[in-house]
């Protein structure tokens, strides 16, 4: 963490100082500043507003009304700029071939797809991927996946997807990095590092697309492309900070999202586009929309016509337009009329060219283009063994009675569940290219294990849950617990009376209320991806220990949603456990979820000491370290994630009752112990204030170290 912020200020102090006297850097701007105004003043109107109009290619996911098309003739004639979804080199070489070599100017196209958790080699869902608690793996997982996109051709991919969600009704929240915008904002940058690298124009790196900008995971009642209502203050510091921190790490373009913001479609929406990202954060990147969501404004009530829409999402700050044939339709005529300023138009298609400038395709716009790097990248054994660890990683074991799990190599097991044969599933949504045919079913890992009926069987094991149709985008729920048929064979395996080990499948937190009183072990597998048989037949027999953690607290049942870990107290908080009336809480159920932010067990245990401080009082430059010491009390060796979280007592707003301000993940061998800091510095203190500035306030913090969010005990420091 530390050397983390050192390297940051040491590149915030230098890259002035490089900017300012390095003639190599000054020089290379200048001739891409050039190149770009040379080129944009031989544009015609119509080829400029081309160059922000992006079409699907016929025959690929369509996830909006306007079906691809022909895209050659508006290619030829300057109109088309930009393609989604063409698969495979020669076909893309074909249609980069008439931009190229056929239109005016020739132009690059750009290619973009939803590469968001692998292309062939496809890696577990992200909200799995979060659960590692590791942003550095989750980078080389997201640079392995862009580089097989980018091996074939692609030079866009709409990843990352950041968006912070509470609600696992929603269906979106499985291609997330769940509630926490602390850990959200870490993952987010490291998928930016991950896709792009350290050079754009490398034809092993692709421009991200960061996405749903903004706050999509707040859709009312969990239901896709529902509004979002929540104030400035809580959207600032809950929803944002993922956003900002992709921005920072350098993103190339932003995806606006599909809903409302405070009732402004996010697509027109002044204040999110132009205010916060471009003004305040400094984006010059390319922001284009989500699919057809011009056309969307409509629906919304917020333009009478096509025309309208076009131009308050033009003034907004929108480059680029997906899908709904808005701009290439509309601008010509708006700027003719004086409707809109050409100006807008300009500096929306300078930043389309320099983004195709800095993947290199003015240099030459077939570099990504190469069957032998394709063949060498795409499922590389690299690849796949990176599948198989993240897998691996992102399990995370949730009910562990009597150590029934590891199973042992002498027992007689029962394997049953629909999902023990149905590959597709382990991919989830949004699963890029990938090929369910090539991907080992949990039957075929497991069939040469002592595999027998569960009549005959010393443990059962049941892989449960959804299909990957039943999670991502429009696939929303609000009865969140494993379908019926499969809870009824579960009810069955249970009563005859031996360990049964649950394996869910699922692209959600799932209402696992009754599960976790009935199956003897529970495990959360996700959607594992290309590698999960392996990985469970790894953690299952005992190879491999789990050490995920989760990122989303999950819930009781769909009645206690939302329920996060860092809520605001109330002026009657309830305490669990006890029937006090006229407390904030539920007749029926408590208030705690079922499962914490942050909970995951081992095969082995951990064992906390108390948190000291260095000091009980700081002032606004100095810190506090916070100690604990982790002992592995177990028999085998284990992972944990440690972690800190604040509370800030007294505000000029109400403060949550915790937020998750740091963590570690250490490997300790049985009998262990290590000892782990936390430096605690005012800056972690800075909150959106009751006069919306951001900042600290003096006063109690209590600082709170633990295996999870449900840790209460603390210590208490003062900031001065
Ligand atoms: C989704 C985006 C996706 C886009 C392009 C939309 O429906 O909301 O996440 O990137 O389609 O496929």
């Amino acid at each position: 963490m530390k050397r983390f912020s050192i390297c940051i200020l040491a590149c915030a102090l230098t890259l002035p100082l490089i900017t300012a006297f390095s003639p190599a850097l000054d020089e290379s701007e200048t001739k891409k500043s050039q190149f770009i105004e040379e080129l944009l003043s031989k544009m015609t109107l119509e080829e400029k507003i081309g160059q922000l109009n992006l079409i699907s290619s016929p025959g690929d996911v369509v996830t909006g009304p306007k079906k691809g098309e022909d895209l050659t003739n508006d290619i030829r004639s300057g109109r088309l700029g930009n393609v989604l979804n063409a698969i495979g080199i020669d076909y893309i070489r074909s249609l980069q071939r008439i931009a190229v070599e056929e239109s005016r100017l020739g132009i690059p196209l750009t290619f973009a797809f939803d590469e968001i958790h692998g292309y062939r080699t496809t890696f577990p869902i992200p909200l799995a991927e979060s659960c590692t608690w590791d942003p550095e793996l989750i980078s080389r997982c997201a640079q392995a996946g862009a580089q097989e996109a980018a091996a074939d051709g692609l030079t866009l991919t709409y990843n990352p997807m950041v968006d912070i969600a509470l609600d696992p009704r929603w269906g979106r929240i499985s291609e997330g990095a769940g509630e926490d915008p602390y850990l959200g904002s870490l993952i987010a940058a490291a998928r930016v590092r991950g896709v792009q690298g350290e050079d754009l124009s490398d034809p092993l790196t692709i421009a991200a697309c960061l996405k749903h900008y903004a706050a999509y995971g707040g859709a009312e009642g969990g239901r896709d492309y529902a509004a979002v209502e929540m104030g400035e203050r809580r959207l600032r510091e809950h929803y944002l900070p993922p956003y900002k921190a992709a921005v920072e790490a350098g993103v190339a373009s932003v995806m606006t999202s599909f809903n409302l913001y405070d009732g402004i479609p996010a697509t027109m929406n002044k204040f999110l586009v132009d205010q916060v990202l471009r003004t305040e954060w400094g984006f010059k990147g390319v922001v284009m929309t989500d699919y057809g969501s011009i056309g969307e404004i409509l629906e919304h009530g917020c333009a009478e016509t096509i025309a309208e829409a076009s131009r308050l999402s033009l003034e907004a700050g929108t480059d680029m337009d997906m899908c709904s044939g808005a701009y290439i339709q509309e601008l010509k005529g708006l700027v003719e009329s004086g409707a809109v300023d050409v100006k807008l138009i300009d500096d929306a298609c300078r930043r389309v060219l320099q983004l195709k400038y800095d993947l290199g395709l003015f240099e030459d716009p077939y570099r990504y283009l190469n069957h032998k790097r394709a063949e060498k990248i795409i499922y590389s054994k690299e690849n796949i063994a990176l599948s198989k660890l993240e897998a691996v990683k992102s399990m995370v074991l949730l009910k562990n009675d009597s150590e029934v799990l590891p199973l042992k190599k002498s027992e007689k097991i029962a394997l049953i569940g629909p999902r023990c044969e149905d590959t597709r599933s382990y991919c989830g949504a949004w699963a890029g290219k990938c090929e369910p045919n090539r991907i080992q079913s949990i039957a075929d890992r497991f069939a040469k294990a002592n595999i027998v009926s569960p009549e005959e069987a010393d443990k059962i094991v049941c892989v449960l849950g959804e299909t990957h149709r039943m999670s991502g985008e429009a696939a929303c729920l609000t009865d969140i617990r494993i379908p019926a048929d499969q809870r009824e064979l579960l009810e069955k395996m249970c009563a005859l009376g031996k360990p049964v080990v649950l394996v869910v499948m699922a692209g959600r937190p799932l209402d696992l209320t009754r599960e976790s009183e009935i199956a003897s072990s529970i495990l959360m597998a996700w959607q594992p991806g290309f590698k999960t048989a392996d990985a469970l037949y790894d953690i299952l027999y005992g190879a491999e220990n789990p050490s995920g953690r989760l990122t989303t607290s999950f819930p009781r049942n769909v009645g206690q949603i939302p329920v996060y870990h860092y809520m605001l107290n109330t002026g009657r908080p309830a305490t669990d456990g006890k029937n006090e009336r006229y407390t904030s809480r539920y007749l029926d159920c408590w208030n705690a979820p079922l499962y914490p932010f942050g909970y995951g067990l081992s095969y082995t245990q951990f064992e906390y000491s108390d948190v000291t401080l260095s000091g009980t009082e700081m002032d606004a430059n100095g810190s506090i370290t916070a100690t604990v010491t982790v002992r592995n009390t177990g028999k085998v060796a284990g992972d944990e994630v440690v972690q800190l979280y604040l509370r800030d007592m007294v505000g000029s707003v109400s403060r949550p009752v915790k937020q998750l301000k740091g963590f570690e993940k250490i490997s300790l061998k049985p009998g262990e112990s290590q000892t782990v800091d936390f430096e605690i510095n005012e800056e972690m203190l800075r909150f959106w204030r009751a006069d919306m500035t951001y900042g600290s306030e003096k006063g109690e913090f209590v600082v709170m170290v633990g295996p999870n969010a449900s840790i209460t005990k603390g210590v208490n420091f003062w900031l001065k």
